[in-house]
C-alpha cells in the first residue's frame, strides 16, 4: 500500500448493477493513479465490484464487519467472509454507524481486532460533533477515538490501518472542513499514533480527511502537509469527480 489512498464510501448506494456499471466508468479514467483507489460498496455489491476490479488497480472495501468469527449474530458479516471472499479493506467506525446503529468505541476496537486477524486492510473513522468543535475538545474527542480503536493494535499491524478523519458536521452537508481545519487534525493524531507507537509509525500511516471532499476543493485538502488522501462520499458516486479527486492525490 501506497502513503496516499483515496477511497469511495457509496453508503448505502447502487444495487449490483449499478454498481458493475459505476466501477466500469472509474476503471479507465483512475488507471494511471499514483495513489491507492478504493470502493467501498455496500455488502451485496462485493461480489460484482471484486470482478469488475479483478486486475485493476482499484481495491474494494466493505463498510462494516462483525467483531466475531462466525455464530449467532443474524444479519452480521464476519472479517473472514470478506477476506475469503477477496476483499482488501473493510471501513470501520463510520460516523454514520456510531449515530445510528449504536457502534461504541469499543466495538470499533472489536471490529478492528477482528478485520486484522482475517488479514484486511481497515478504513479506521473517526471524529468530532459540531458541539464538541465548538467545545474546544476536538483533539481529545479524535485522541481518544483513536487511542481506544488501537487498543492491542501492534506496530507491524499498523501498515494495515489507515485512519479517516471525518468531521461529523462536515459529512454529506457541503460543509467542508477548511484545509487548516483538516490538516490540524490529522496531524494531531498523526500525534496519538507517535506517542502509541513511534514516529516512524506515525510518518507512515495513511491519515484521510473526509467530509464533503469533492472536485472542487480536493487539490487545497490533499496539498496539506498531513493530510494523505480522502475518504469520500457523494462525489465518490459520480465517476469523473472521483477521479478528479483521485488524480488530486498526488
Ligand atoms: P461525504 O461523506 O463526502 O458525502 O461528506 C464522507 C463520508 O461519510 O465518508
Amino acid at each position: 500500500m501506497g502513503k496516499y489512498v483515496i477511497a469511495g464510501n457509496w453508503k448505502m448506494n447502487k444495487t449490483p448493477s449499478e454498481a458493475k456499471a459505476l466501477i466500469e466508468e472509474i476503471k479507465p479514467l483512475v488507471k494511471d493513479a499514483t495513489c491507492d483507489v478504493i470502493v467501498g460498496v455496500p455488502f451485496v455489491d462485493l461480489q460484482v465490484a471484486l470482478e469488475a476490479t479483478a486486475g485493476t488497480n482499484i481495491g474494494v472495501a466493505a463498510q462494516n464487519c462483525h467483531w466475531a468469527k462466525s455464530g449467532a449474530f443474524t444479519a452480521e458479516i464476519s472479517a473472514e467472509m470478506l477476506k475469503e471472499m477477496g476483499v482488501g479493506y473493510v471501513i470501520i467506525g463510520h460516523s454514520e454507524r456510531r449515530q445510528y446503529f449504536g457502534e461504541t468505541d469499543v466495538t470499533v476496537n472489536q471490529r478492528v481486532r477482528a478485520a486484522l486477524d482475517a488479514g484486511l486492510t481497515v478504513i479506521l473513522c473517526v471524529g468530532e460533533y459540531l458541539e464538541q468543535r465548538e467545545q474546544g475538545i476536538t483533539a481529545e474527542v479524535c485522541a481518544m477515538q483513536t487511542k481506544i480503536a488501537l487498543q492491542g493494535v501492534s506496530a507491524d499491524e499498523m501498515s494495515r490501518i489507515i485512519i479517516a478523519y471525518e468531521p461529523v458536521w462536515a459529512i454529506g452537508t457541503g460543509r467542508t472542513a477548511t484545509a487548516e481545519q483538516a490538516n490540524e487534525v490529522c496531524a494531531d493524531i498523526r500525534k496519538v499514533i507517535a506517542a502509541l507507537y513511534n514516529d516512524a509509525v506515525a510518518a507512515a500511516t495513511t491519515i484521510q480527511y473526509g467530509g464533503s471532499m469533492n472536485a472542487g476543493n480536493a487539490a487545497e485538502l490533499l496539498a496539506q502537509s498531513d493530510v494523505d488522501g480522502g475518504l469520500i462520499g457523494g462525489a465518490s458516486l459520480k465517476a469523473p469527480d472521483f477521479a478528479t479527486i483521485v488524480a488530486a492525490a498526488k
